[in-house]
């Protein structure tokens, strides 16, 4: 087999064969197809699409490319969920002790956050001493333990993934439906879940902005995980609107521990709720309520056992960006629009994401909201606060809020969009 030919036939329009799945995949990993000759396919794709049977042989070749997690040692059904990606989408966080303090196992590979839309991850090592690495081991100890656990996919799990990934973000092919399914899919079937709820987002802030291609993507993924046997559902989710009222790591933490002392943003609380519905019935748990177990503080206690058991302090206190700098509200009225891509581009550009791999993130750095769409605002009252560590990448993000938002006449009437879309 030769990768030319391989590429070549996707750039005409063919259907690649299953041979030629099965051996470009396992000859990336090796090394043998070189990055520039897998950027020409991965574009090739992009363009030309996959059909069903496709997308189905590349991604069992992505997951034949590594090992494969069991959890059946485990008392309890295990249950993932997996967001496509967004701004201010720390659902991951309070979800997890939820889904584990009403009796499902959680074990939940997160990524980092990449471009405009924040990683799990990075939000997590906020916390101080709290470690995103675990050896498979000392995952299934503190999934066993505690009932969840968030970390890092390990080096052996879906390692084409690993490589494609990084190539597909410095390529321009990161939004094909078939790459993002396949990518999104081979880690979590390798990783041995029994049930995954997908969250594919929608909007200005998603890969997917439009319903129709995240319906094509949400049923695409559905599919692939149904034919491998782990009981897959999806929500489409609202993305045109930053979640919650922050976007950076630590603010991001301080939400979500809000969520689990039974406060916090309402549009936070009712998509944890909804994503733990779904993930207690896929896992067959019929009998118990994630409302009550955000508001007695059972899930709060399983955050804590989960931080403490990956080397945080729950007790300690967050990092804190050295300046901020406020926007205030330039007319009194209605808050009609507030972008998510451009809020989540100025909270990268504060520093709370990376521009390449290998950058580091600021903690502190994000952009607080104290107002979304629906609300009365009055002119002069703090709008946004920009946080970060160094005041000279201010400029470069009031560029990105300059136009984010719209301020309607007072008493405009304003409809604002479901968080669960369908
Ligand atoms: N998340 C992934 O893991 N892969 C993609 O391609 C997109 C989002």
């Amino acid at each position: 087999m030769d990768v030319i030919s391989v590429i070549r036939t996707k750039r005409d329009r063919g259907e690649l064969s299953d041979a030629q799945i099965d051996w470009v995949i396992d000859a990336y990993t090796r090394g043998e197809v070189a990055d520039e000759q897998m950027s020409a396919l991965a574009m090739a794709i992009l363009l030309n699409g996959m059909n069903r049977r496709e997308i189905a042989r590349w991604t069992a070749a992505m997951i034949a490319s590594g090992e494969r997690m069991d959890f059946s040692s485990l008392s309890r059904p295990t249950a993932d969920k997996h967001s496509t990606g967004g701004v201010g989408d720390k659902i991951t966080l309070p979800l997890a002790p939820l889904v584990a303090a009403c009796g499902a196992a959680v074990p939940q590979l997160s990524g980092r956050g990449l471009g405009h839309t924040g990683g799990t991850l990075d939000k997590l090592e906020s916390i101080p001493g709290w470690r995103a690495l675990l050896s498979n081991e000392e995952m299934l100890n503190v999934l066993d333990t505690t009932g969840a656990v968030i970390c890092a996919a390990g080096d052996g799990l879906a390692p084409a993934d690993k490589k494609l990934y990084a190539l597909r973000d410095v390529t321009g092919t990161v939004e094909a439906i078939p790459l993002i399914a396949s990518s999104i899919m081979s880690k979590k079937i390798a990783e041995g879940t029994g049930s995954l709820v997908l969250d594919v987002k929608v909007g200005t802030g998603a890969f997917m902005r439009t319903l129709e291609d995240a319906r094509e993507l949400a049923s695409t993924m559905v599919g692939l995980g149904t034919d491998h046997g782990v009981k897959t559902v999806a929500l489409l989710t609202d993305m045109a609107t930053p979640l919650g009222l922050t976007a950076g790591n630590a603010l991001e933490v301080r939400e979500s521990v809000e969520v689990l002392a039974g406060g916090g943003p309402a549009d936070v609380v009712e998509l944890t709720i909804a994503l733990a519905r779904e993930m207690l019935d896929a896992a067959g748990i019929k009998d118990a309520d994630p409302a009550k177990a955000l508001a007695d503080g059972s899930a709060m206690d399983v955050w804590r056992r989960m931080i403490a058991a990956q080397g945080g302090d729950p007790d300690a206190a967050l990092p804190v960006a050295r300046e901020q700098h406020v926007i205030k509200a330039p007319s009194s009225g209605v808050l009609t629009r507030l972008d998510a891509y451009d809020i989540g581009v100025a909270a990268w550009r504060l520093g709370a994401g990376r521009a390449r791999k290998e950058d580091p993130v600021q903690a502190g750095a994000g952009v607080e909201m104290h107002a979304k769409p629906g609300d009365t605002v009055t002119e002069g009252q703090p709008l946004l606060t920009l946080h970060t560590d160094t005041p000279e990448r201010f400029d470069y993000a009031l560029q990105a809020v300059e136009g984010s938002y719209d301020i309607a006449a007072p008493g405009t009437a304003f409809t604002a969009s479901p968080v669960v879309l369908e």
